[in-house]
């Protein structure tokens, strides 16, 4: 591994617990479960451990985001719409200093122009972003 990431903090945003009834024409039928289960599969098969967890408030994430700052040796974060405008999940990840990766299932930047800018991506690692179902186990391959 180029950098320690044995515990990964998972973090998903508002309406993400709606993936496979919400807008299945962009977001698939996978359920959040599903995409949760499989990324935890893919770190368990590279030696990481994950924790997860899904909120529609902002202040949940930087709740979690803080306590991961003792906890967790990395952060994988789909922080759905909060991305596009959320001062505070990006203030919060400045204060956590393993690696951060952006995850979005869909291409932001193939859709509507507020999406197109990330408060998130600057406090990042790396961003992946439309691969749908493989996403969030990129992320996790990404640590490797
Ligand atoms: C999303 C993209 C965001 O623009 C949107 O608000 C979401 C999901 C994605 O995973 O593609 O809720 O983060």
């Amino acid at each position: 591994m180029a950098k320690s990431a044995k515990r990964v903090l998972l973090l998903n945003g508002p309406n993400l617990n709606l993936l496979g009834e919400r807008e299945p024409e962009i977001y698939g039928t996978t359920t959040l479960a599903d995409h949760v289960a499989s990324a935890t599969q893919a770190a368990t098969d590279a030696g990481l451990a994950v924790d997860s967890a899904q909120s529609n408030s902002s202040s949940e994430l930087v709740n979690a985001i803080h306590a991961a700052r003792t906890t967790h040796d990395a952060i994988v974060i789909n922080p759905g719409a909060f991305t596009h405008y959320a001062w505070s999940i990006h203030d919060a990840l400045a204060a956590f200093s393993g690696p951060v990766i952006e995850v979005h299932i869909s291409n932001v930047h193939a859709r509507e122009a507020f999406r197109h800018q990330s408060f998130i991506a600057p406090n990042a690692k790396g961003v992946i972003a439309g691969f749908g179902l493989k996403s969030y186990d990129l992320a996790i391959e990404s640590f490797l």
